[in-house]
């Protein structure tokens, strides 16, 4: 080897290429903390932001929290020795409140049990005591290598889609809406399946073999990255990409208000759009989800019930302070003799109906029932509509997507 391919030796405590860490360490014990002060006192590999002497498991440590999130630390070491309990769940509570910090756990106990519990409770690494320089430097090297890059900020539009009554038609126009976008306009989108269960988007779309759901990715808000929503996504062929409902049906899961906007706010740094099949309903993860929503869009069909039931929603969202010029009325499966006119609703709902989709139940069937590809190159008024709204939100598509769309569009449902 020439000398010029020799690797320069390392300055003591330095890792090639990495920047200095902060940490802080909770519990640790004297003969750890002993060891990280030596540790850090040579190089510049890390620092020592804070040293805390108690778990921070109860009501009164919140401001604490703040304040260490405030300071955005890199890693964060929890002694487990002095209280597994309150150990264990300090880590859980620094998981979902410092979600840009690397956990770690350390323990003279190495048994599989703890090291999974550790591991449960969001910790990425695990420190054996009496901790070497060997192996501190191995593990920062590894958090500093899995330290969250910073995401390319789009800031996009959360769009929530959610039916006055079942059965309204959402998933038919958010899978529409999502394709277009992404096809004809060439935006970043993503569709979500926000059902805990039997959602369709998957299904419509012949997705069925998917593994993950948005609720799966909301519990790992601690680990959040583009690397992890990689593994989460569903690419289908329009360029959409999909967070498909829980596959089976599933007992319900406690997915709290936090983690939902925190995923979304997350998601949002990726995406220009993000679409919300939401099922019907104020159910604590609506609610949260309207909450990031620039506009909800609500679907109803010109029938009474329907029609009562956004009348419902509207007052229901003013009552909590919810802005009226975020909710907008998208009448579905629209026709010129139903039997209640446009200018009735409007007077109903003492707003204006934002989009109006015709009824056009066998070509909107056709993709249900058989996955065959709806053609936009047809004049199919549906499709016209669905792309009336989609230019509505992203303006008028390129031109030269818009010679592309008649056959690469063939591929999107069902393709
Ligand atoms: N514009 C339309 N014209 C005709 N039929 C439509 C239209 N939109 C949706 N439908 C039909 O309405 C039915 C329900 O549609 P979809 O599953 O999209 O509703 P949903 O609101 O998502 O229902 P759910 O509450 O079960 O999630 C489907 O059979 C679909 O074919
Ligand atoms: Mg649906």
């Amino acid at each position: 080897m020439g000398p010029e391919n020799r690797t320069k030796p390392l300055e003591p405590g330095k890792m090639p290429g990495t920047e200095t860490l902060s940490l802080i360490t909770i519990c640790a014990d004297e003969d750890f903390a002993g060891r990280l002060r030596r540790f850090v006192a040579v190089g510049d590999v890390a620092l020592i932001q804070a040293e805390l002497q108690h778990y921070l498991s109860g009501e009164s440590d919140a401001a604490l929290i703040e304040h260490l999130n405030e300071k955005h630390p890199d890693v964060c070491i929890v002694d487990l020795d002095r209280d597994r309990e309150e150990a264990i769940r300090t880590a859980e509570r620094i998981r979902d409140t410092l979600t840009e910090t690397l956990l770690v756990a350390a323990s003279s106990d190495s048994k599989p049990d703890l090291i999974l519990q550790a591991m449960r409770a969001g910790c990425t690494e695990f420190l054996v005591k009496p901790v070497s320089r060997d192996q501190l430097l191995e593990a920062l090297a590894r958090a500093s290598g899995r330290k969250k890059e910073p995401h390319q900020t789009m800031n996009g539009h959360v769009l929530a889609l959610m039916g006055a009554k079942g059965g309204a038609g959402v998933t038919c126009l958010a899978i529409h809406l999502g394709g277009l976008l992404a096809q004809r306009h060439g935006r970043k989108t993503l569709l979500i399946d926000f059902h805990p269960n039997l959602g369709d988007v998957a299904l419509y779309l012949r997705q069925d073999r998917h593994q993950y759901s948005f609720y799966d990715l909301s519990e790992n808000t601690h680990r959040l990255d583009s690397a992890l929503l990689q593994g989460f996504l569903v690419h289908h062929a329009s360029g959409m990409d999909i967070l498909p409902a829980p596959e089976g049906i599933e007992p319900a899961r406690h997915v709290s208000a936090e983690a939902v906007k925190r995923t979304l706010q997350f998601l949002r740094q990726s995406y220009q759009f993000i679409l919300l099949d939401c099922p019907t309903g104020l159910a604590e993860v609506n609610t949260a989800a309207l909450d990031e929503a620039e506009n909800l869009y609500l679907v109803t069909t010109s029938e009474v019930p329907a029609v009562k039931n956004v009348a419902r929603y509207a007052e229901y969202l003013s009552n909590f302070s919810y802005p009226a010029e975020r909710v907008r009325v998208v009448i579905n499966r629209y026709s010129k003799g139903d039997a209640i006119s446009e200018a009735q609703i409007e007077k109903t709902l003492r707003r204006p109906i934002f989009w109006k989709v015709p009824n056009q139940y066998r070509e909107v069937i056709k993709v249900i029932n058989t996955g065959s590809p709806l053609d936009l190159g047809s004049s199919s008024e549906f499709m016209r509509s669905m792309m009336g709204w989609a230019e509505a939100l992203a303006g008028k598509p390129a031109v030269a997507a818009a010679k592309k769309e008649s056959k690469s569009f063939r591929k999107l449902l069902g393709g």
